[in-house]
């Protein structure tokens, strides 16, 4: 086995997404278009993989700072994509093995790809290989340039001829180069060019004239090298991974009502038998156990749900744990550290935040349940606010198991409500309640006998 080491190149501007953000940290499903490079290259078990950053270099390395195995060289200037490979010089000369080129702006090459291109490379013992791809509107790409069949140059869009526009084999600006020969060949890349670059894909005359053997393996999928270059690009990329991933699901056991419709991040987990509705948005490190049903407008994110979990339209789940069998929304909002126990209700327009509902506990309607936790078999009745902010501090409210929390009840944490206990509806509650008590903590109601009579009789005098 020879040593691959991949080089990605994506110090380029993308002038054309018009955005203050780094072409390659735009997202698609869920992870930066320069994740999923990374994350195909480290799937070919690589020597070694070196990014070329330049526009929003911290940016960009920020983004990918716990990936290891990754090393970063910076392309000060821009000056084409022959110079961006050559910066690569000080780590990779005199290393043995193949390069991988790879595009930091094209997100959709398979690693099944990557190795036909290294197989094909190694059964030619190629010095170069491209990948290519035939598009019935090659418009922008290099064009691949062939005489007898094989590949004599690359030419790009703005320096074609009207007769090598008319080709449809384009370069997918991803390849297989053999170390050896190629730094000093990038030297001998010029700029004579209408852009005034480095073209990297000289690289292919400059080795058929030191007869050296460039090939070509053309994708069968052509928009495996899709790039993107502008907005609607990374919209019609993204459409594509997202149909992926939920072609992937469905072949798992997932009913989606419209794939169209649904939005599932790449590393989102989903059991069998689980039903998903149109407009559902399931993102980040979420993972949903099986036979589930996800209604509309759900959006869930970085969250673990159980098995048999129903979520009702609109519900937002973040950063939170919800168990088996439990009833959430319709309208529910769970903000981040919150767990839900098995056999759960949270129903309309309740919202939880860091706070811990126990098995089988309730609230059913319109509740604020803050810094909280509600034990076993609990009912919240609607209305019940805790009172977790004092202005400068959280403080944390206690209830225990098959505690009655009457309706608009008012609990003022710090505060312990033990087990069994009943809170009467309207409470403001400022102080422990013992196991099993009633609390009433509102001001007793006074009936005055014959008062409108009274009334109406003072004012008929006047
Ligand atoms: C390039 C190829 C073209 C091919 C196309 C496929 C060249 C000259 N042309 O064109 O034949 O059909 O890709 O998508 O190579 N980059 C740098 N530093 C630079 C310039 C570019 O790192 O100085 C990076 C960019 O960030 C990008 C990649 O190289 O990730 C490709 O550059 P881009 O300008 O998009 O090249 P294209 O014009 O698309
Ligand atoms: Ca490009």
């Amino acid at each position: 086995m020879t040593d691959i080491h991949v080089v990605v190149l994506a110090a380029g501007k993308g002038t054309r997404m018009k955005s203050q953000l780094p072409k390659v940290l735009h997202r698609i499903g869920g992870l930066t278009i320069i994740e999923r490079v990374i994350r195909t290259a480290a799937a070919l078990m690589p020597t070694s993989i070196t990014l070329v950053v330049g526009h929003g270099a911290n940016e960009v390395k920020q983004s990918l700072a716990k990936r290891h195995l990754l090393q970063f060289v910076t392309q000060e200037q821009q000056l084409g994509t022959g110079h961006a490979l050559l910066q690569t010089r000080p780590l990779l000369e005199g290393k043995t093995g193949s390069v991988v080129l790879l595009s930091g702006d094209a997100p959709l090459l398979s690693v099944d790809s990557l190795r036909s291109l290294l197989a094909a490379h190694a059964e030619m013992e190629a010095a170069a290989t491209v990948i290519t791809a035939r598009f019935p509107r090659p418009f922008g790409y290099g064009r691949i340039v062939r005489t007898n069949g094989q590949i004599s140059k690359i030419v790009e869009e703005k320096d074609a001829s009207p007769t090598q526009k008319a080709i449809a084999e384009i370069n997918s600006g991803i390849y297989a180069f053999e170390l050896a020969p190629l730094f000093a060949a990038l030297d001998g890349i010029g700029t004579a060019n209408k852009q005034g670059e480095y073209y990297l894909p000289d690289l292919v005359s400059i080795y058929r004239k030191q007869k050296r053997t460039v090939t070509t393996w053309t994708v069968e999928r052509a928009d495996e090298i899709r790039g993107i270059n502008s907005r609607t690009e990374l919209a019609e990329v993204s459409s594509m991974v997202r149909q992926q991933k939920n072609e992937e699901l469905m072949a798992a056991g997932v009913t989606l009502i419209d794939p169209a419709t649904t939005y599932v991040d790449a590393d989102v987990v989903v059991g069998a038998d689980t039903v998903i509705y149109p407009c559902v948005f399931l993102e980040g490190s979420t993972k949903i156990g099986a036979a589930c049903e996800i209604q509309s407008g759900a959006r869930i994110v970085n969250s673990t749900i159980g098995d048999r979990v129903c979520i009702r339209n609109h519900t937002v789940v973040t950063d939170s744990t919800v168990e088996s069998g439990s009833f959430l929304g319709p309208f529910a909002h769970i903000r981040p550290g919150s767990q839900i126990g098995e056999d759960a209700h949270i129903g309309n327009f309740v919202e939880l935040k860091k706070t811990t509902m126990g098995k089988g506990a309730k609230a059913n309607h319109l509740a604020y349940l803050g810094d909280a936790t509600i034990g076993d078999k609990s009912n919240v009745g609607a209305g019940t606010i805790t009172c977790n902010y004092d202005g400068d501090k959280k403080h944390q409210t206690v209830i225990g198991k098959g505690v009655f929390v009457g309706s608009n009840s008012t609990l003022v944490a710090p505060v312990k409500i033990a087990d069994g206990s009943y809170i009467a509806a309207g409470s403001a509650v400022t102080a422990d309640v013992p196991a099993g008590a009633l609390a009433i903590g509102r001001a007793r109601q006074e009936n005055k006998d014959g008062w409108v009579a009274k009334k109406k009789a003072a004012k008929a005098k006047t």
